[in-house]
């Protein structure tokens, strides 16, 4: 995304998780969201797109993710949320409390959300922000991260939730290989795209899915990040990562709704890990 307007879809998860805070043990969408005008009416354009499955596919990934993370913090000191928004999960989690937590997200992202913060009363003296455009090279994340104190050599947590679809799948792929390059211990989450359920060769799969991809151009958020599941598996195993899982939404939606209802075979929950010694 080049981001010289706000995110529709940023507002749109925060009012989102406001309305399922209960469920997602979310202590802060409700504050931000009285802050966004917009925000409801974004969801609503959305989920009368989406027949209400961008809210389902939000509240989804909401709980995978914070049950992740609370999983990670078994193992890791240090958190770097990628693209992250308003999402400053890891600060309500008493499983991260006294760690290291980074927030990444493009500057003009970055300055947005940390104003609506401010206004917001809401503490954020235990986050590190570290305002970056992940579309410029990868070598410029390392040396950013470094020089706002991210230590490589300790366990670290790496979560890109809600975005990898706005990047160019080269610019996702160079991300993956940065992070597997520097850092001797650390897992990668991620929510991908699998391109197959949106295109046969350069068009795409259906009219309906042509509609959707038009109208996230319209509101100038393009999708333009898709993946080959099995390319994705083996480049990660190419740059490093030992282990790779790949789980369709389908399986989690199951887990966590007990039905399935979104379209299946179309995004898949990425955990790849790295051990050095
Ligand atoms: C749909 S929001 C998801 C936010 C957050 N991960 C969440 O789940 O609440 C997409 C995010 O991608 C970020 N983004 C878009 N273009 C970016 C770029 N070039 N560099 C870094 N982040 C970017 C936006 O700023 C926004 O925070």
């Amino acid at each position: 995304m080049s981001l010289k307007s706000k995110s529709l879809t940023m507002e749109a998860v925060c009012a989102v998780r406001a309305a399922n805070a209960d469920l997602l043990k979310d202590p802060y969408s409700q504050k931000i969201a009285l802050l966004l005008p917009d925000a409801e009416k974004n969801c609503e354009i959305l989920d009368r797109g989406s027949r209400g499955m961008f809210s389902r596919s939000v509240v989804l990934r909401s709980l995978y993710f914070r049950d992740a993370l609370i999983d990670q913090a078994k193992h890791h000191t240090q958190l770097i949320v990628l693209s992250a928004g308003f999402d400053l999960r890891a600060t309500s989690l008493p499983e991260w409390k006294g760690k290291h937590f980074f927030s990444v997200d493009h500057p003009y992202s970055q300055a947005f959300c940390r104003n609506v913060f401010t206004q917001a009363e809401i503490d954020v003296s235990d986050v590190k922000f570290v305002g970056f455009d992940l579309n410029r090279p990868p070598k410029e994340l390392m040396d950013s991260l470094r020089d706002n104190g991210v230590d490589f050599n300790e366990p670290t947590t790496v979560v890109w939730e809600g975005a990898t679809y706005y990047f160019a799948k080269e610019a996702v792929y160079q991300v993956m290989d940065a992070f597997a390059a520097n850092f001797k211990q650390f897992a990668f989450y991620a929510d991908l795209i699998n391109i197959k359920s949106f295109f046969e060769g350069d068009k795409p799969v259906s009219v309906g899915v042509e509609k959707n991809l038009a109208f996230l151009e319209k509101i100038g958020e393009p999708w333009i990040g898709f993946f080959d599941m099995e390319e994705l598996r083996t480049r990660l195993k190419e740059m490093g990562y030992h282990a790779v899982q790949l789980i369709p939404r389908e399986d989690l939606e199951q887990k966590y709704f007990g039905e399935i209802l979104m379209s299946r075979d179309n995004t898949y929950f990425l955990k790849a890990t790295v051990e050095r010694n």
